[in-house]
């Protein structure tokens, strides 16, 4: 069985065309339950590259597969429903509904996703008990915080709102645009166990962007946004076809 998440080739972006692009990937896959840090400097194209992967800004050179889907050959509406149905993303503004209670923003994914509903039912719990499990999984068990408005809430709690939303319905790819970027090293450290250890509950594939080089211990895979280079996995499987070609 194919186990590749995500799989890029020939990646370019500039948002002018006529310019060099300031995102280069040759070749990369990530693989299911795979962690990867990628590092860069601010402007660098982090949240552009997110932008990329989640469908919300369309290629203009180069492939993307999410899924084994090959994002450019699909409708908008079927980039949507891959991302709805199998992401969830961690923006670094959070961008939590500011009227709405937390628990009602971790819950947002539900209403626009089958696939994440019938999976929470799958095994026997609402959408609300795996809301409460996941806070509470997330240092946010007390129950008064659950009925709380977001905007009452400090910047480390939000984030942790956050990440119950982009955690709820167990999707296959989590996105994270360095959501720890507004905490200091100790609570950045904390935040970023919790979530690891959440994405290995789901076999979930984390996809990280950060200027942060202090947390790159943490992870599996780090690899600077400036450095793809061929990707490995792919030269080597390049290499094992040329070499069966011409065997
Ligand atoms: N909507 C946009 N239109 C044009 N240029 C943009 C847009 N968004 C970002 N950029 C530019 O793209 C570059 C990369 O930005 P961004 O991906 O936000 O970097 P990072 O997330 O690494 O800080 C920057 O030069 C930024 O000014
Ligand atoms: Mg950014």
């Amino acid at each position: 069985m194919n186990n590749s998440i995500i799989e890029i080739q020939g990646l370019q972006f500039n948002w002018d065309k006529s310019k060099v692009p300031f995102i280069t990937i040759p070749g990369l896959v990530v693989l299911k339950s795979e962690h990867l840090l990628i590092k860069g400097d601010s402007g660098s194209g982090k949240t552009t590259f997110l932008n990329l992967l989640s469908g919300v800004l369309p290629l203009s050179s180069g492939e993307i597969k999410i899924l084994g889907e090959n994002l450019a050959d699909v409708s908008s509406s079927k980039r949507d429903a891959i991302r709805a149905n199998h992401m969830g993303v961690i923006f670094q503004m959070f961008n939590l509904i500011p009227y709405l209670s937390v628990i009602e923003n971790v819950l947002i994914p539900i209403h626009f996703s089958e696939v994440k509903k019938n999976k929470i039912q799958t095994r026997g719990s609402t959408a609300k008990e795996e809301a409460i499990r996941l806070l509470s999984e997330l240092g946010l068990q007390q129950k008064e915080i659950h009925e709380k408005k977001v905007t009452e809430l400090s910047v480390g709690q939000q984030q942790r709102v956050a990440a119950a939303r982009a955690l709820i319905g167990s999707p296959e790819i989590i996105l994270a645009d360095e959501p720890t970027s507004a905490l200091d090293e100790k609570n950045s450290l904390r935040f970023l166990e919790l979530l690891l250890k959440e994405c290995n509950k789901n076999n979930s594939t984390l996809l990280y962007v950060s200027h942060d080089s202090r947390i790159q211990q943490r992870f599996q895979q780090s690899i600077s946004i400036h450095d793809f280079t061929e990707n490995m996995r792919i030269a080597e499987k390049k290499g094992k076809e040329a070499m069966e070609c011409s065997s």
